[in-house]
């Protein structure tokens, strides 16, 4: 079910504006799978990021940044009939796509949202996915949307995050950097040369718990849990 958007601001950030399969939502899909071809294929992954996560029956999940929906429809399987799952996503044009894909009776929701102006409560969720999204939020939105997902995270919940990653060998460190140069933007090409991801996610308030590295070395999977600290009286 795709739901009306919220009164956030709703503009994609140019960059993101400017990608082709924002401006034709049908060439999402199949430009992800010829991607991932050389990884082993692009369910090997989406479903690596679900077993890594241990989803469990009747858990609230957010998939923020959820595009056309592919992990969202993965996710909804794990939770059973008790649990529940929202995919949000700037662009109304991939919703339209996620939510035909969907499958009507499981509990499945898609809607028009920002990461950084999230409409609903504290607490909301057991878990948060972000796959290949962090790096589309626009520098000026990220450190709130981080903090929006923190926000709707139960107190013992968790984000897991898939996202590229730089190698240190050098022919695959030498792709990923070509790869960012020729198709990605400046702002994601800095979180990668710089390694900002793992401090902007502990500015946050994020406990890093788990970092696997997958295809190479050139994508990792984050667990991070927003854990609060328990005071110890002694
Ligand atoms: C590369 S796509 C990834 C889509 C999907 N998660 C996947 O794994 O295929 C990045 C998505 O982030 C969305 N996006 C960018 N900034 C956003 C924001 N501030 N709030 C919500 N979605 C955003 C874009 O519209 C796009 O669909």
């Amino acid at each position: 079910m795709l739901q009306e958007g919220s009164k956030a601001a709703l503009e994609l950030p140019s960059h993101c504006a400017e990608k082709s399969w924002q401006r034709h939502a049908w060439l999402y899909d199949p430009i992800i799978k010829i991607f991932f071809l050389p990884f082993g294929g692009e369910g090997r992954f989406r479903r690596a990021l679900v077993d890594f996560a241990g989803i469990k029956e009747g858990e609230q999940v957010l998939d923020a940044c959820c595009g056309t929906g592919t992990l969202t429809n993965l996710l909804v399987e794990r939770v059973g009939e008790t649990g529940a799952v929202t995919g949000i996503d700037l662009s109304n044009k991939l919703l339209e796509k996620a939510a035909k894909k969907a499958k009507r009776v499981l509990p499945l929701t898609f809607s028009q949202a920002s990461c950084a102006d999230m409409p609903f409560p504290d607490g909301n969720f057991n878990k948060v996915f972000v796959s290949f999204g962090l790096h589309e939020i626009a520098e000026a939105d990220r450190q709130n949307s981080l903090q929006e997902i923190y926000r709707v995270l139960k107190a013992n919940g968790s984000l897991f995050v898939l996202e590229y990653h730089l190698p240190r060998a050098v022919l695959t460190g030498f792709t990923v950097k070509a790869f960012h140069g020729l198709f990605e933007h400046e702002e994601a090409y800095r979180m990668l040369l710089d390694g900002t991801l793992l401090p902007e996610l502990e500015q946050a308030s994020f406990i890093i718990r788990r970092k696997r590295l997958i295809g190479a070395g050139m994508f990792q999977m984050l667990h991070v849990d927003k854990a609060s600290l328990v005071e110890d009286r002694g």
